[in-house]
């Protein structure tokens, strides 16, 4: 679907979502968010936490899961995913601290593979994600699901490609700062979401957005297996459809 610009589409997804939790709060059932970092859902965030104070739409019934943590990564370090998933949203929202999800970037290595397994296990024992919020990478990751990665992979530690590094290397003033390896969901539990939603924004998107929708089906471009996700959409602005 392609908006005229990322603020209404933002506006759309927004909607959606506070529907769902809506329908999903009169079922007396909890709505499992899957939710993304990264400059792409900060619109979206903004307008949930609009819809919070002005229109008394509530999160105590959400739990979500965010897809990816650089490792290592201290919890209140300024680039950490926590950080970022407090600040756009979750301060200033009723989401219960309990309900909330995110890839511990502390851990020790020995421990990641119980981690992950455990991670995916908490969103199986809740019936699945209800709704899975995208990003993408210039390079067609989702999530850090970088070049490569399978259709079946697990949650588990990456390493991240050159190109993903350098494109955050601003953040982290410089490439040599720039971690090395993240955690991630894997490509499984995204396509196991019942609806997925992936946002893009800007003519630097427009490549991959046309590799990864009208390109084969390819583990180098992980976001074209969403083209074989029975309900999932690509949210654009004119300028990431201009190629399409
Ligand atoms: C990071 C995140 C991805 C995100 C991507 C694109 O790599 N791990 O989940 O989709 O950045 O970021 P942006 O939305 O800023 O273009």
């Amino acid at each position: 679907v392609v908006y005229e610009n990322s603020t209404i589409a933002s506006k759309s997804v927004a909607k959606e979502i506070a529907d769902l939790i809506r329908v999903k709060q009169a079922q007396k059932q909890p709505c499992i968010l899957g939710l993304a970092t990264g400059s792409s859902p900060k619109g979206l965030y903004s307008e949930l936490v609009r819809l919070h104070k002005e229109e008394g739409l509530s999160f105590k019934n959400v739990v979500s899961f965010n897809l990816d943590e650089y490792y290592p990564m201290e919890p209140d370090s300024i680039n950490s995913y926590v950080r970022f998933m407090k600040e756009q949203l979750f301060n200033h929202v009723d989401i219960l601290t309990e309900n909330y999800y995110i890839p511990n970037g502390k851990l020790s290595k020995e421990d990641i593979a119980d981690y992950c397994s455990n991670y995916e296990a908490k969103i199986e024992a809740l019936g699945g994600i209800d709704l899975q919020i995208l990003g993408i990478g210039g390079n067609g990751h989702i999530g850090f699901n970088e070049s490569g990665s399978l259709q079946n992979s697990k949650t588990r530690l990456v390493a991240l490609d050159h190109v993903t590094r350098v494109a955050a290397s601003n953040d982290f003033s410089g490439l040599e700062k720039t971690p090395r390896t993240a955690i991630t969901l894997g490509v499984k539990k995204i396509m196991e979401a019942k609806r997925v939603i992936l946002m893009a924004w800007g003519e630097g998107k427009s490549h991959i957005i046309k590799a990864s929708t009208e390109g084969p089906v390819t583990s180098q471009v992980p976001a074209s297996f969403l083209q074989e996700h029975n309900n999932a959409t690509f949210v654009l602005d004119q300028s990431s459809a201009s190629k399409l």
